[in-house]
């Protein structure tokens, strides 16, 4: 039984509504996944033969549907049950799962899937070929096998080309005899991507295609009941808050049916509420979140063009390192590093450090990012960057003003 002091207490010295928010970003892998049920049941179809007969056979699906409709989070749930289940019967399954576009081109997916393996072998002075090789032997030496996921296909099929893919999904073709420890996922927004890959290749991958279709509004409201009943307090957020984002975003209301921008607008909401130190989330507080979206997105939107080549480069680091993180903040280091790898790609020559600190205080004067300082950790102070806008609308507006600059000059 909780004392009325205890009670009391703990509803004056809370601070937050939230208990555990981390649920409520993006990257965050949930136990469960409402509305998924039938697209994990066609996964386990196709992949039980990795449990059922090892090595016998190596299995590709391909998942194809529009943002925030589950497909990255479905496979990376798939693949954690499948490697619990291998172990219950003594096969160690590995999940990888690569963002493409991150990694897109051949070299660095299989240094990536190296990288995730724990394999030792040297990222430096091998072809990809070679160290797919190697790859392949450390498997077969510690007997293990890998369902390899590539997420956002798309960038790796423009980027890396047909002969990239052909090589990856041939694989076996080369070393028939081998036995076939690796199984992929291939993730895409839509198929017409695929439109310039040679018609073999082609029907390789489209062997098993996944749909997955926009998020109805009661399906959406099953999903945030389950994040609200993780990330915050019993009893501060209503059923009616929920639903009111799920009316908005529902594809049968007219909206997008993008769960990712269900779960954002819940997070802003409960910021909103702390933020007026309310002990409860309210319709007002759902209002603020769609509005303080829609508002800061147009005024950045507005400010872009306004920004010099080098400073879109650097938003564009921060954009993709922000992507492949789970925390809302990049540290400056990451960013200047994927800054300096980005450059080349455009055949620019990275500016100085004193030079990109200058960027990151312009964007942060213009509006266009948030930065501060971190608190002393382990590693010392760090400027912390986040970024307001959905990620994915930004980089399509920032690429598409870097391509303007680039070919201005040239
Ligand atoms: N059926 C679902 N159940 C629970 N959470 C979901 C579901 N579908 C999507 N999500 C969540 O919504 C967000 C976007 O999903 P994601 O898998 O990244 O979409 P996509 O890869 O299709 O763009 C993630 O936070 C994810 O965990
Ligand atoms: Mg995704």
């Amino acid at each position: 039984m909780v004392s009325a002091r205890d009670l009391l207490e703990s509803v004056i010295k809370r601070m937050s509504v939230f208990k555990n928010k981390e649920v409520l970003y993006p990257e965050y892998v949930p136990e469960r996944l409402p509305h998924r049920e039938e697209q994990l049941r066609q996964l386990a179809e196709i992949f039980r033969v990795m449990v059922l007969s090892p090595g016998s056979a190596s299995m590709r699906a391909m998942l194809v549907g529009g943002v925030g409709v589950g497909k990255t989070a479905t496979a990376r749930v798939f693949g954690r049950e499948l490697r619990r289940l291998a172990r219950e019967r003594g096969i160690e399954i590995r999940y990888i799962h690569i963002n493409c576009h991150r990694d897109r081109t051949l070299y660095e997916v299989v240094a990536e899937m190296v990288r995730q393996m724990g394999a030792p072998i040297p990222l430096r002075g091998l072809s990809p070929r070679e160290m797919m090789l190697a790859l392949m032997n450390y498997m077969e030496k510690n007997n293990i096998y890998a369902l390899v996921t590539l997420d956002e296909f798309d960038y790796f099929v423009s980027v890396a080309g047909n002969d990239a893919v052909y090589f990856i999904v041939r694989l076996y073709d080369e070393y028939p005899d081998a036995k076939k420890r690796m199984s992929f996922i291939f993730i895409a927004r839509d198929l017409s991507s695929l439109d310039y890959l040679d018609p073999a290749t082609m029907s390789y991958i489209l062997k098993h295609v996944i749909r997955f279709d926009a998020y109805k509004s009661h399906e959406l409201f099953d999903i945030l009941a389950d994040r609200r009943d993780q990330a915050f307090y019993e009893g501060t957020v209503d059923d009616e808050v929920i639903q009111y984002i799920a009316d908005v975003e529902g594809v049968d209301r007219g909206g997008e049916g993008n769960a990712r921008a269900a779960i954002e607008a819940l997070l802003l909401a409960g910021e909103a509420a702390d933020y007026e130190h309310s002990h409860r989330v309210t319709i007002e507080h759902v209002r603020k979140a769609f509005s303080k979206v829609q508002h800061d997105i147009v005024r950045i939107a507005d400010t872009l063009p306004y920004l010099q080549l080098h400073e879109l480069l650097l938003l564009k680091a921060i954009i993709r390192v922000l992507r492949k993180k789970s925390e809302p903040y990049a540290r400056i280091g990451e960013v200047e590093e994927e800054y300096r790898s980005l450059c080349p790609m455009y055949g620019e020559e990275p500016r100085k450090h004193t030079q990109v600190y200058e960027y990151v205080n312009n964007l942060k004067k213009m509006g266009v990012i948030e930065a501060r300082v971190s608190g002393k950790g382990f590693r010392g102070r760090s400027t912390l960057i986040s970024v307001i806008a959905p990620l994915d609308a930004l980089e399509k507006q920032v690429d598409s003003l870097i391509e303007k600059r680039l070919s201005r000059t040239r």
